[in-house]
């Protein structure tokens, strides 16, 4: 599933095999909105839900399911029921933005949490919060974060899954840029990847240009 690394070509989104990019009209219109400086507090939060809860649609797709047989009010049909345990692990602290729009969906779901915070010179991630429960090899574990940028970070807390178990991971983001997609693919081929876009690059400090900023701040209202 690993994608063609090809040193100082420009990035296609076709050499990565794990990475699907949504496209669709409305996941599209509401990350533009997003972006806005201008949006801010409650909108944002409700925007950045909104496309967590289409991405969730798109990511479930190769769900496993089960043949079951359901009442109705004229008599029984043929169903199909989810058939795996669906486990959300959003980064602290700008992947809680994406949780809410997807439990909406699946509030059956379990939550672990990971807490990793950036080193500012470095880029690295620092580790301050772990709570995963032990993972069901079956379970369908979906890490969370918006901004895929340098990478480390979703790496970081894909490897700290795999540790308690985790076999069927998926990471969701808003926002990617190549270098983030390319150090996944590196690390984790076997994790798909889904993006609402593909941003240009990232700057000296590590943010997505265009991108929307910082997320945390921007959910939170922490400048
Ligand atoms: N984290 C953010 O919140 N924004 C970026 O652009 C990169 C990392």
């Amino acid at each position: 599933m690993g994608g063609v690394n090809r040193p100082n070509q420009p990035f296609r989104a076709a050499d990565f095999p794990q990475l699907t990019v949504v496209e669709h009209p409305l996941v599209a219109s509401k990350l533009a909105a997003l972006r806005q400086p201008a949006v801010e507090g409650a909108e944002f939060r409700r925007l950045m839900s909104d496309i967590s809860r289409l991405l969730l649609w798109e990511m479930m797709r190769s769900f496993p399911t089960r043949d079951v047989q359901v009442p109705t009010p004229l008599g029984t049909a043929e169903a199909r029921e989810l058939d795996a345990p669906i486990v959300f692990v959003p980064v602290l602290r700008a992947g809680l933005g994406m949780l809410d729009g997807m439990l909406s969906l699946l509030d059956h779901a379990t939550v672990g949490h990971i807490g990793l915070y950036r080193n500012e010179e470095t880029l690295r991630p620092v580790t301050y919060y772990s709570r995963l429960p032990e993972l069901d090899p079956q379970a369908r574990v979906l890490v969370l974060d918006p901004m895929l940028a340098t990478g480390h970070t979703c790496v970081e807390a894909i490897a700290q899954v795999k540790l308690r178990g985790g076999r069927h991971i998926l990471h969701a983001n808003i926002v990617s840029c190549p270098e983030g997609i390319t150090e996944v693919a590196q690390q984790h081929p076997d994790v798909p990847v889904f993006t609402a876009t593909v941003d240009t690059r990232l700057n000296e400090r590590g943010y997505i240009v265009p991108g929307l900023g910082d997320a945390g701040d921007r959910l939170f209202a922490t400048f």
